[in-house]
């Protein structure tokens, strides 16, 4: 099946802008489609006075479509203050490519959630986040989400690497069905750290293994 793909969709997809990797970023996100299972790691680099992002560039393991919107959604960011970068819908951008096919609009959802994800990591990073509710085990659990277990292909959590959360007086403990000396134990453990270390009201991070 062919889809219906604009020009300038294709262009963004065939040439797209603002790829790579910012070393020393600022905030970065990853996030996957819960449709389909791709991936997308944006970076940024934000004016600390003006909260202007300077610079933003993103990984993409996803389709066309998702390449295209990452590509574009860059473009509409930059030199944007963060705020006004919050306000940047998946449509808008949709709509910037000409439109996309509609079994393809998760694809845009994607490239601008984990805008989002990237925008709030600044924030949280920062001190910025003007109402601070306590974080629950949920909402933990949900970040922990965001790490794969790399022989599976799946997140830590639907895996069951992860056997349980617990979360007192700002100490966060997570419990892994793994052995310490696991291949992949030391990356888990620095993933779920980054995931975690941003929130405000998580003080301490302790990964257990259990096995
Ligand atoms: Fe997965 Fe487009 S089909 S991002």
């Amino acid at each position: 099946m062919t889809l219906p793909y604009g020009k300038k969709l294709l262009e963004h997809f065939k040439h797209p802008h603002n790829v790579g990797v910012i070393k020393d970023a600022d905030a970065k996100a990853t996030e996957g489609s819960p449709a389909c299972g791709d991936i997308v790691t944006l970076y940024l680099k934000v004016d600390e006075k003006t909260h202007k992002i300077k610079d933003i560039k993103f990984e993409s393991y996803g389709c066309a479509s998702n390449i295209a919107t990452a590509s574009v959604i860059t473009d509409l960011v930059k030199g944007k203050t963060i705020e006004e970068a919050k306000a940047i819908t998946w449509k808008k951008a949709a709509d910037e490519l000409g439109g996309l096919p509609p079994i393809k609009m998760h694809c845009s959802v994607l490239a601008v959630d984990t805008l989002r994800s990237a925008i709030l990591n600044y924030e949280e990073i920062h001190g910025l986040i003007k109402d601070k509710k306590p974080t629950s085990r949920n909402e933990i659990l949900d970040r922990i989400k965001h790490v794969m277990n790399p022989i599976r292909g799946e997140d830590i959590v639907k895996t069951g690497t992860v056997q349980d959360v617990i979360f007192e007086k700002g100490n966060v403990t997570v419990l892994l069905n793994l052995e310490e000396d696991n291949q992949f134990a030391a990356n888990i453990s620095e993933e779920i750290i980054e995931q975690l270390q941003s929130i405000w009201d998580i003080k301490k991070i302790n990964i257990k293994f259990t096995i």
